[in-house]
């Protein structure tokens, strides 16, 4: 723990922010089973935002792992350290003003819950999505071989298999994948943030 650290305010709010930027920062956190949908849409809501020339920026799971969190493995303490700084980092974003779109499973109920917490402290917008598909369906589709090499006991402590999944109570958002396509999924994203007021288009 660092002592004799200071904090040092800007001389620009989040609000001064959005008002010369034309949209306010929102951290749009994508949780569900691997497989459920969560890089696809981020990916496709991300690039739908830029077409609409708005900032936003996503952060996925593996990708951030080859970096900031390679230190990190897939045990319940690395999973909850793993959560914490991309918590931070989606509150970094978005503060500067960023549609900040986050992709991890993040299994965990009270982690996902820090995340929230740490931007509320910092009244910024935290907006929980859903990324829903029943385990019989994110395991057929297994885009990356994962499940069967969980099944296999090849990789151990894989979330819906050997490691928990808490979803969510009361997400801002609940999005079925077995139900909606890619494209109604981005427009619901897009809609309710539109209705926050976070960007207009
Ligand atoms: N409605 C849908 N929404 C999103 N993805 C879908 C949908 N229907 C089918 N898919 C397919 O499901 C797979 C989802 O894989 P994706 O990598 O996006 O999952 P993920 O949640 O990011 O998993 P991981 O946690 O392992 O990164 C893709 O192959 C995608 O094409
Ligand atoms: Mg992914």
């Amino acid at each position: 723990m660092a002592t004799n650290i200071h904090f040092h305010p800007g001389s620009s709010t989040p609000s001064e922010r959005s008002q010369y930027l034309g949209q306010t920062g929102a951290t749009i956190w994508l949780t569900g089973l691997s497989a459920s949908g969560k890089s696809t849409i981020a990916c496709a809501l991300e690039q739908h935002l830029l077409h609409l020339a708005k900032f936003s920026y996503r952060l996925d799971g593996d990708n951030v792992r080859f970096g900031l969190n390679k230190d990190l493995g897939f045990d319940e303490k690395s999973r909850n350290e793993n959560i914490r700084r991309i918590g931070e980092v989606a509150k970094l974003f978005t503060d500067s003003g960023c549609i900040t779109l986050t992709a991890f499973i993040s299994p965990y109920r009270a982690d996902r819950n820090l995340a929230r917490e740490l931007h509320a402290q910092s009244s910024l917008p935290f907006v929980e999505v859903f990324v829903d598909a029943p385990l019989t369906v994110v395991e057929a589709r297994d885009p990356k071989g994962l499940y069967k090499k969980a099944r296999a006991g090849e990789i151990k402590e894989f979330t819906g298999i050997s490691a928990p999944y808490e979803a969510p109570e009361s997400p801002e958002i609940h999005i079925k994948t077995d139900e909606v396509d890619v494209a109604e999924a981005v427009r619901i994203i897009v809609d309710y943030i539109v209705a926050k007021g976070y960007i207009t288009i």
